[in-house]
């Protein structure tokens, strides 16, 4: 199966404190692979060293067969990384359509030289896709923290990324709401996308994900199926207090 991605020996620091300590794990190509953790676990971190935002200390990360460490965020996103944030970042004062757009006109086809319509169209199948179609008009700051997460999923993908990192798009959000978000990430899984998923709840993550990566405190603890690791004896400790597998964390 041809590696998309592949950490290796990521470590870093903020000042005296180690945020990622020597984590290595990869993501094939078709594959949902998940990043769990407690609070601080430093998952997040992992997601901005991918996606050029802060610096790694040591390690790599090779996207395709090649190092892209250190490489500033417009390089990343249009080398074919898109993600979304864990605290939704829609432009506030533009329509979900314009949102969308930006990322379609600056995203991994940029230099592409099809005109606006196609464009248009294109953004709003995306918009069609993450059940936004009715919202197209409406401002960024105007829309549900739900349907802000989805819009940004709908932007990640507009940049025709060949990985998407997905930093909690279930957060916050009513049961329902968790759900629509499960039923995406199930879409594009079913449409042979790759994911990198950030998730708390961990019914979500074990009901879409082919692997898990658990992490603490900035160390990779354990990966493999759902079942292995969300049972994992240093997972239910360090994760779960040692409780059983819960609804939510
Ligand atoms: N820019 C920064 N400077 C200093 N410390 C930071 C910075 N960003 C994150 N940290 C620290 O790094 C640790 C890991 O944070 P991170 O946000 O990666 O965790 P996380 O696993 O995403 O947690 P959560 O589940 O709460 O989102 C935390 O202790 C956090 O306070
Ligand atoms: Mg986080």
């Amino acid at each position: 199966m041809k590696r998309i991605l592949e950490i290796h020996h990521l470590t870093v620091r903020f000042g005296p404190r180690t945020i990622l300590k020597d984590v290595s794990f990869s993501v094939h190509e078709g594959e949902i692979v998940s990043l769990i953790g407690p609070n601080g676990a430093g998952k997040t971190t992992l997601f901005n060293v991918i996606s050029g935002l802060v610096q790694a200390s040591a390690g790599d990360v090779i996207f395709l067969g090649r190092p892209i460490t250190g490489w500033p965020p417009y390089k990343v996103c249009r080398a074919g990384i898109a993600r979304t944030f864990q605290i939704a970042r829609p432009f506030p004062d533009m329509s979900a359509e314009e949102n969308v757009l930006i990322g379609l006109w600056f995203g991994k086809n940029f230099a592409r030289s099809d005109g606006v319509l196609s464009k248009a169209s294109e953004a709003a199948a995306l918009l069609d896709l993450v059940g936004l179609h009715d919202k197209r008009h409406t401002p960024g700051k105007e829309l549900t923290l739900s349907e802000q997460r989805r819009l940004e999923v709908a932007r990640a993908l507009a940049t025709h990324p060949t990985l998407l990192l997905l930093d909690e798009i279930a957060a916050g959000l009513s049961p329902h709401a968790v759900n629509q978000a499960a039923q995406l990430v199930l879409s594009l899984r079913d449409r042979g996308m790759t994911i990198l998923l950030v998730d708390h709840f961990l019914n979500l993550t074990a009901r879409v994900s082919h692997r898990l990566v658990a992490l603490d405190q900035g160390e990779k603890i354990v990966e493999g199926s759902p079942q292995e690791v969300l049972h994992h004896p240093e997972v239910l400790s360090a994760y779960l207090g040692e409780r059983e597998p819960a609804e939510e964390v």
